[in-house]
């Protein structure tokens, strides 16, 4: 694997890609090095035919605390403007492969950005999230006051982006911002995370990510097209291999041997 200064990436399963932030003495909060380094690594894991699935995951303590305040700070808006400050974050929402995240710990501003931006998030007991920002005098930039307004609601969202106050795993769980807490437990999350990459990674790839773009497609388009486009979806996965012999192995009685094409 390549080395990097603020991450770590191994494959910790058949067909899994796991990329830990590793920036522990400031609670990984997102510096620009460290989310280029992320950016890296996930187009890596995505370009790689050996990865079906990646889990993103931090420390126990924080799975990240935010953009980093201290880089922040004496940005001027000329600066963020022109040079299109968090724009590069989005990299992560453009993959093909499922992004799993395993939160522990600290998931605030755009730490919980982050795995908001994520296809599936799992969340420790002792996961706090919350978008602070409106207490340093900003708000999210990093898509939280969009992707929390999708997932939660006006309400809810407007409280917390106003307050900046955080919620706890089971408040995100019971809003379905997560889809479950864990068991307690140190590294609990993160071997939780890793079973369903792997479950996931044994799927044929091509359907998989078929199913990602299909589910995506219903915070983008009105209900009518994402049926529609759901459907288009499914008719061409007619033209795969994995089609055939997913079904061909289930009528003869077999476990299917995908190709992922
Ligand atoms: N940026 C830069 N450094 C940070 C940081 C951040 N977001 N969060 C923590 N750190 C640093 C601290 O400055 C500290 O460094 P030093 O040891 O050099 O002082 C180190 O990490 C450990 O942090 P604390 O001593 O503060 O640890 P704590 O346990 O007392 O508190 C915390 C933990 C409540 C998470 C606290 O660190 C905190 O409030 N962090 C900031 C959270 C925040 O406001 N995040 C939003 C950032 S803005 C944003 O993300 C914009 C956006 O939408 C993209």
């Amino acid at each position: 694997e390549k080395q990097y200064e603020f991450i770590l990436t191994s494959r910790p399963a058949d067909g899994v890609g796991l990329i830990t932030l590793n920036r522990p003495k400031a609670l990984n909060a997102l510096s620009t090095p460290l989310f280029t380094e992320l950016n890296d690594a996930v187009k890596a894991f995505d370009d790689d035919d050996g990865v079906r699935a990646v889990v993103l995951t931090g420390s126990e303590r924080a799975f990240a605390a935010g953009a980093d305040i201290k880089e922040m700070k004496d940005k001027q808006f000329a600066e963020v403007f022109k040079g299109k400050f968090l724009e590069s974050w989005s990299l992560l929402t453009t993959v093909r492969k499922p992004i799993i995240a395993a939160v522990s710990g600290y998931a605030l501003g755009g730490g919980c950005e982050l795995a908001l931006m994520c296809d599936i998030i799992l969340a420790s007991p002792t996961a706090v999230f919350g978008q602070p920002e409106i207490s340093i005098g900003v708000i999210p930039g990093g898509g939280g006051t969009q992707r929390l307004a999708h997932a939660i609601g006006k309400s809810r969202t407007m409280e917390l982006v106003l307050t900046g106050r955080n919620f706890s795993a089971q408040e995100a769980a019971e809003w379905g911002v997560v889809s479950r807490v864990v068991g307690e437990g140190e590294g609990v999350v993160l071997k939780e995370a890793i079973e369903l990459a792997q479950v996931i990674a044994s799927k044929s790839a091509i359907a998989v990510q078929a199913g990602k773009e299909a589910v995506n497609a219903a915070y983008e388009h009105t209900l009518n097209e994402g049926l529609r486009y759901e459907r288009r979806v499914f008719h061409s996965l007619f033209a795969t291999k994995d089609q055939k012999e997913g079904m061909a192995a289930f009528a003869e009685k077999r476990k299917p041997t995908w190709s992922h094409s």
